[in-house]
């Protein structure tokens, strides 16, 4: 199993991309396979220009639409999700997100715009034709502390909790849905089996 994390912070130091390394532990421990996709790492040029043909944007597509998850991580700018992301997003397919569960994770300065998630992101992620949006979460910039020095990041303990259990529901979401792949395989398996006999 492969989940794309992508951050949408245009910012070198970002509270969102704090949240995608926690979520990287976290399923890396659970033997699940991460890339970590960040808007801020490609040329603007290419994304303002629509260069579809780019090298980057063409892995972008490639290693998204092979993933099975994907968890996107945004602030909220100007009360909806930031327009780095949306420059990004508009570079997929328009089916990209066909058979893959995804996981909001928002950043805002307060919680007056918690409803941008459901507004302004996940009509944008319906429109990629994702199946399966789970509920996410919306942190305030109070709630996740830089590190500093040697000590890691910290989250504010009612957010660590909401933010387990949304990577539970992630991993639960992604077991079930690689339920039919599974049972596939198990039937190309029996193939030369039932054709010998
Ligand atoms: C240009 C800009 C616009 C912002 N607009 C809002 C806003 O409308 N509502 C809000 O709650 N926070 C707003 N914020 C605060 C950010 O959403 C918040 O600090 C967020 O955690 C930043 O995420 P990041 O550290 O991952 O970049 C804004 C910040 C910037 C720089």
């Amino acid at each position: 199993m492969h989940v794309v994390l992508l951050s949408g912070s245009p910012s070198q130091r970002s509270r969102g991309e704090l949240l995608l390394e926690y979520a990287r532990t976290y399923l890396e421990s659970r033997g699940i396979a991460v890339s970590l996709i960040r808007v801020r790492d490609f040329v603007a040029e290419e994304l303002l220009h629509a260069r579809f043909d780019s090298a980057a944007v063409r892995d972008l597509q490639a290693t998204v639409g092979l993933a099975d998850g994907l968890i996107v991580a945004t602030p909220v700018y100007k009360a909806s999700f930031s327009g780095a992301l949306k420059v990004l997003l508009d570079l997929l397919p328009e089916r990209v997100l066909t058979d893959k569960v995804v996981l909001p994770l928002v950043t805002g300065g307060s919680p007056a715009h918690l409803l941008a998630v459901d507004y302004a992101l996940k009509p944008v992620l319906s429109a990629l034709k994702a199946q399966e949006v789970l509920t996410g979460v919306f942190a305030v910039d109070a709630h996740i502390v830089y590190p500093e020095g040697d000590q890691p990041a910290r989250f504010n303990d009612e957010l660590l909790l909401r933010v387990d259990e949304s990577l539970e529901d992630l991993v639960a979401a992604l077991i079930r849905r690689s339920g039919p792949l599974d049972a596939r395989l198990s039937d190309d398996r029996l193939e030369p089996i039932r054709r010998s006999l």
